[in-house]
């Protein structure tokens, strides 16, 4: 199939699928599954309510149909999901509308990364993203609630720099009066290693993480920091509709990204559509609800159908939360364990 990307009400082209695959994670993050809610009686969604891979890899062929270029798989955590990288094989055959191949990436917490990497990068994925907020184990152990340490997170960068899935981006997630004094050192770690480290905003997403203004470090704020210490210089965007602005050290060492939701948010340029475990469209990573497609899928409606519902999604959305925050308010947003980030 040939033709443009769809475009949504504000014109934007239809580029990213995102695809959670799990809503279960094995860390609890105080900011995003804080286990007094997701303790041992949470209920996660049963395996018989996740779309199989050849379902999620159907619609991953109508999305790339309609426009998509680039796939990234999330979670919850998606190594969590048994043997990912069949779901990987599936999707890296996948050609996009100009005839290329798609763009194939993951978001891992990187905790099971070491033993994984090589197969997914056999199977065809591209590039991995590893979140990492604090190299000090007792903090790590803190802010993600877990027993897992820096070290196994660290181990699976390496795994996937070796196994060809770099450069490896690393996201930190900055809380201010949490783990703003880990900046310097997560800098001075990664400066000249290759990888990509990458600071992100706090944000609000979901319902349940107890955002406040005024834990958010602003990247303008995280970038003075980094720029005292290390001189930076801007980097023009590799794409229009980047997340994160980019930086260069000064002295070479390599690059910086900054991911402003709250301060400067990007919705003008946002291509990306998400797709829940259970399969549902999602135009927004603040939306409030979803458009199911596995009755669809489930009750053998043929490719043309599928096309459709998903085009029609897209040509009706108007979307941009981050701009409009402070002026809307919702009371349902979807959790970001459910739609990954
Ligand atoms: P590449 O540029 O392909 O490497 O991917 P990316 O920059 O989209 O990377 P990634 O998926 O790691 O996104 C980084 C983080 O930015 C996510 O974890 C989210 O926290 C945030 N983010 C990504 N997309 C959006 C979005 O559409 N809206 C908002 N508000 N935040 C986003
Ligand atoms: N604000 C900013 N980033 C978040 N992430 C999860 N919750 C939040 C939040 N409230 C990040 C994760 C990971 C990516 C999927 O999104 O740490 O890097
Ligand atoms: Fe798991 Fe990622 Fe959420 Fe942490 S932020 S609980 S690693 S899904
Ligand atoms: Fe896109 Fe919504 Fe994020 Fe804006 S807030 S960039 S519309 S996902």
């Amino acid at each position: 199939m040939t033709g443009p990307s769809v475009r949504d009400r504000l014109d934007r082209p239809l580029r990213d699928l995102r695809i959670s695959v799990t809503d279960r994670c094995n860390f609890r993050c105080t900011y995003c599954m804080p286990r007094e809610i997701y303790g041992a009686d949470h209920v996660f969604l049963p395996r018989s309510a996740l779309l199989s891979f050849d379902e999620i890899a159907r619609v991953a062929g109508i999305a790339v149909a309609l426009g998509v270029s680039k796939i990234r798989l999330t979670g919850g955590e998606p190594l969590m999901r048994k043997e990912l990288e069949g779901l990987v094989g599936l999707l890296a055959g996948l050609r996009t509308l100009q005839g290329g191949p798609v763009d194939l990436a993951m978001t891992t917490n990187g905790a099971l990364l070491a033993r994984k990497a090589q197969a997914l990068a056999d199977a065809g994925l591209n590039r991995v993203t590893v979140s990492l907020d604090a190299l000090d184990d007792a903090l790590f152990r803190r802010m993600s609630d877990s027993d897992f340490t820096p070290r196994a997170v660290l181990d699976g960068i390496a795994a996937a720099a070796r196994a060809g899935l770099g450069p490896v981006k690393v996201n930190m997630v900055v809380r201010k009066g949490m783990n703003d004094h880990q900046i310097l050192p997560m800098v001075r770690h990664f400066r000249g290693s290759g990888h990509i480290l990458r600071f992100i905003e706090f944000m609000d997403v979901g319902q349940t993480n107890g955002w406040r203004m005024d834990e958010v470090m602003t990247g303008a704020q995280i970038r003075d920091l980094i720029d005292a210490e290390y001189p930076l210089t801007s980097v023009a965007p590799h794409e229009p509709g980047e997340v994160a602005t980019r930086w260069a050290y000064a002295d070479g060492a390599g690059e910086i990204g900054l991911i402003t939701s709250v301060s400067q948010p990007f919705c003008g340029n946002c291509t990306r559509m998400r797709l829940s475990p259970e399969g549902r469209l999602f135009t927004c990573l603040f939306a409030d609800h979803g458009h199911d497609l596995r009755a669809l899928l489930r009750t053998g409606a043929d490719d043309e159908a599928l096309r459709a519902r998903m085009g029609g999604v897209w040509v009706t959305r108007t979307d941009r939360y981050s701009e409009l925050r402070g002026q809307v308010h919702r009371d349902h947003k979807v959790e970001m364990s459910y739609i990954g980030g």
